[in-house]
């Protein structure tokens, strides 16, 4: 069995991942309107990568038979002054979330919970990648303010991502 303590965070952080993953629904939303199918595209995918993160952790924890509890979310923010806000806030989110998992990490080795800290790990590296994605993409947003010129180095850029065979398994196999 995993800590308690880590049990906790742990639900409270799939919590965290799904209130991610609404965000960025509403991201993607908010570019579909603007008739911008690239970045629309890449949210949704970035929505479904947050869900598939809080499912990781539903599935380590039914592994460790440990009690799963899948907390409420807050509501997203729907309301966005400008194409730069939505990537602002999302950037915002990440590095939060990457606080977060770092604390998670944090609250394994103390535990001397070594299962739990090496499930992390994974949670690490893909933090990253993701605060460098969303830092590298403002950047373009904020420069080009262009919307044909952000399309084409969302499709450039941040089209394919193969599928990693490193991460951990999701609950319900999707
Ligand atoms: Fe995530
Ligand atoms: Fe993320």
């Amino acid at each position: 069995m995993p800590a308690e303590r880590f049990v906790e965070q742990l639900n409270s952080q799939i919590g965290n991942e799904f209130a991610a993953h609404q965000q960025y629904v509403s991201c993607a939303a908010y570019y579909d309107e603007l008739t911008m199918p690239q970045m629309a595209g890449f949210f949704y995918k970035q929505a479904m990568e947050e869900r598939d993160h809080a499912m990781m952790m539903v599935q380590y924890l039914i592994d460790q038979d440990a009690r799963v509890v899948i907390p409420g979310v807050e509501a997203p923010v729907v309301d966005f002054e400008d194409l730069v806000a939505p990537v602002a806030l999302a950037l915002t989110q990440e590095k939060r979330v990457t606080a977060q998992i770092n604390e998670l990490t944090r609250i394994a080795r103390e535990e001397n919970d070594f299962a739990s800290d090496q499930f992390m790990q994974w949670f690490i590296k893909e933090q990253v990648e993701e605060v460098a994605t969303m830092h590298d993409l403002l950047a373009v947003v904020k420069r080009s303010r262009d919307i044909e010129a952000i399309e084409d180095y969302v499709q450039r850029e941040l089209g394919n991502e193969g599928a990693d065979p490193t991460a951990p398994a999701i609950a319900g196999g999707i």
